[in-house]
């Protein structure tokens, strides 16, 4: 049903979202088209991963809204195509790693759920443990599994905070490798330049609720000097708005 689609575009118009008194986004606004793929940089505490839980439905925003193509992201519809993975990932402890993917899988819909399921532990390298429960497996793996639960249903949108986290080079690199192969619309939270380069080619920069910059990984590099490198670049971008 999915397959071949275009995937569908993201977007935050003027949403603004308090907590409490502190309002993390002060009227953000952008738009990815379908198929874009965005790296979304900014220092801690900019609304990074506050965007992230409004454009899945986790947070309603004050003011504004948020679209994941035609729909609200609390709809169903839009439940069925977005695949998160949130920042502090927590599969259900008390189950093992295969049920947690059957779980969910069958909870989005996935069909041949099992069939599905093997080909994840495999690429994922996670075959050994999937009897294990999550609460005795090490950080990376729970990492594994928290990204195969966020594309168990082929997601037309991934929304991912710090994907890379926690995992050894091998299963970066199938990450990386699985995440490029995927037609979909991605934005992805990173701190590490070199996330951003390899999974994106264009980039959003925000701070303190608000973007600043937007454009290409090509454009941001020659904003910098001969010889600077992108971290550089984006350092004295984020610390000149500070
Ligand atoms: N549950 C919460 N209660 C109160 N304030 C919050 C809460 N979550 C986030 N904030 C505040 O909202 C702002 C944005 O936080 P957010 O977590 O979205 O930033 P971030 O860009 O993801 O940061 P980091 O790079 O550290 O992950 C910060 O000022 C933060 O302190
Ligand atoms: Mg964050």
């Amino acid at each position: 049903m999915e397959r071949s689609m275009t995937p569908p575009s993201i977007e935050l118009k003027g949403v603004s979202k308090y907590y409490g008194n502190i309002e993390a986004l002060k009227g953000l606004t952008f738009r990815l088209e379908p198929g874009e793929r965005y790296a979304l940089l900014g220092p801690n505490g900019a609304g990074k991963t506050t965007t992230l839980k409004i454009l899945v439905g986790l947070l309603s925003p004050n003011s504004g809204e948020a679209r994941i193509g035609d729909f609200s992201p609390s709809s169903e519809e839009a439940h069925r195509i977005v695949g998160y993975l949130p920042d502090d990932a927590s599969p259900y402890r008390s189950f093992s790693v295969r049920e947690n993917l059957e779980y969910i899988g069958a909870l989005r819909g996935v069909e041949d759920v099992s069939d599905k399921v093997d080909r994840l532990l495999d690429y994922l390298q996670l075959r050994e443990y999937e009897r294990s429960k999550v609460g005795s497996l090490s950080r990376g793996n729970v990492q594994k599994l928290a990204l195969a639960l966020a594309i168990v249903h082929k997601p037309s949108v991934l929304l991912l905070d710090e994907p890379l986290n926690y995992l050894d080079i091998p299963t970066q690199e199938n990450v990386i490798d699985y995440l490029k192969s995927f037609n979909s619309t991605q934005l992805v939270s990173t701190h590490i330049m070199e996330v951003a380069t390899r999974l994106t080619d264009k980039v959003i920069m925000i701070s303190r609720g608000v973007v600043i910059w937007k454009g290409t990984l090509v454009e941001l590099k020659k904003l910098g000097k001969e010889g600077e490198s992108i971290e550089r670049v984006v350092a004295r971008m984020l610390t000149d708005v500070l």
